[in-house]
């Protein structure tokens, strides 16, 4: 199967069933999912990023209501879930989750929320590497800050986004997703410096080369306890640093020969996480000049070296990702090909010269059957604007 145009017919059916639910007008946000091209696991460790938002995509309507009740309604499942203003904790459903853990960042900060109506569905594929979560957070944070005129700007609704996810969800995730999300432009990707917050807009319409995404179709079930021991082996490199280099705050302050003097000695697993992390950070800062110099065929080597590492290194890929890496590496149509994402599971990201595509699917999907009796899923992923009100 593969998915190429946006899908604004969802927001329709989204609408259609808020009304049918609630008889009213809702008010309608689009926030989209995400790929990222480079620079993966670096946004926790204060590094760089290489974000857009794309073609697939959370819609919520939503309306104010009289009391204190939220009426949750999500599309896609079929379920419902009611909750109260006054008392927001967690469902013990998961889903609603998202939505809440945003009210109540929200009314940490001081905001009042009154009662309201929501419903949401979309299309970003769920558990592929996409950031469907981020998504419904940043979408939750955009239809209530319109909602109830907030005020609230767009960084610190990326930044309690962020938050709801680590207190509400429990994943200790970085910034990158909800960023994209909220900031994304189209046919842009964001050059994010996680560490001051300072982003650019790098203009990404490389003649005749899309980006192509390929699922696994595996879960990433592994991706929440792993994803945050990966940070904590990294903090446990930053502390063996700083006992020699007070001023390292971060893996983001570290170099190379300080990995090599310090933690390499005391723990060889912390060291390869660091490393990997050290030299991904690097190695975005040398893809960036690539891109300003429209060297895509050297930016696409760096995308498979971040693979190497992330695979080989860091640890979170699986032999679906890593398979299919390998399926695309000799095609000469590829431009560049890794995994995407926290790992375990999900989707990996290609560059793909247009006139290669189809074979490159043709070929890859019996393989992928064969190798892994799986069912492959093809994206064609558009970079599209990021959070934005409909109507
Ligand atoms: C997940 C997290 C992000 C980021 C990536 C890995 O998507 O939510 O913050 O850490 O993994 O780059």
């Amino acid at each position: 199967m593969i998915a190429n145009q946006q899908d604004h017919s969802l927001a329709y059916r989204v609408t259609d069933r808020f009304k049918s639910s609630f008889n009213t007008d809702p008010q309608v946000v689009r926030s989209p999912g995400r790929v990222n091209l480079l620079g993966e696991h670096t946004d926790y460790n204060n590094g760089f990023v290489l974000p857009a938002a794309i073609n697939k995509a959370i819609y919520m309507a939503v309306s104010r209501r009289d009391d204190n009740a939220i009426h949750i309604i999500s599309f896609d499942l079929d379920l419902s879930y009611i909750g109260d203003t006054r008392n927001v904790l967690p469902s013990g459903l998961h889903w609603p989750d998202y939505i809440l853990g945003v009210v109540q960042q929200l009314q940490e900060l001081g905001h009042p929320i009154g009662g309201f109506n929501c419903v949401f569905g979309g299309d970003i594929p769920l558990g592929a590497g996409m950031s469907s979560s981020a998504a419904l957070e940043c979408a939750t944070a955009f239809s209530l800050n319109e909602l109830f005129g907030l005020g609230v700007d767009k960084l610190t609704m990326v930044k309690l986004a962020q938050k709801a996810e680590n207190v509400f969800v429990g994943v200790q995730c970085g910034i990158m997703d909800q960023f994209a999300s909220m900031f994304g432009r189209k046919n842009h990707v964001i050059r994010l410096d996680c560490q001051s917050l300072a982003y650019e807009y790098v203009p990404f319409n490389t003649e005749g080369i899309r980006i192509v995404l390929l699922d696994t179709n595996v879960k990433h079930s592994l991706a929440s306890s792993e994803y945050n021991t990966r940070r904590q082996q990294c903090e446990a490199g930053v502390k063996l640093i700083q006992a020699h280099e007070p001023g390292v705050k971060s893996l983001r302050d570290a170099t190379l020969a300080m990995l090599d003097q310090y933690v390499a000695p005391a723990d060889a697993l912390v060291y390869r996480r660091c490393q990997y992390v050290v030299e991904e950070n690097l190695r975005l800062l040398a893809a960036s000049d690539d891109l300003n110099q429209g060297d895509i065929a050297a930016f696409g080597q760096k995308m498979f070296a971040t693979h190497e590492g992330l695979s080989k290194k860091y640890e979170v890929s699986c032999s679906e990702l890593d398979f299919l890496v390998d399926f695309v590496k000799d095609n000469p149509g590829v431009i560049g090909a890794r995994m995407m994402g926290g790992g375990f599971g999900g989707c990996t990201i290609n560059l793909v010269k247009e006139a290669a595509i189809e074979d490159l699917v043709a070929k890859a999907i019996p393989a992928y059957a064969a190798a892994m009796d799986k069912e492959l899923k093809v994206y064609i992923g558009q970079i599209e604007n990021g959070t934005s009100l409909l109507s």
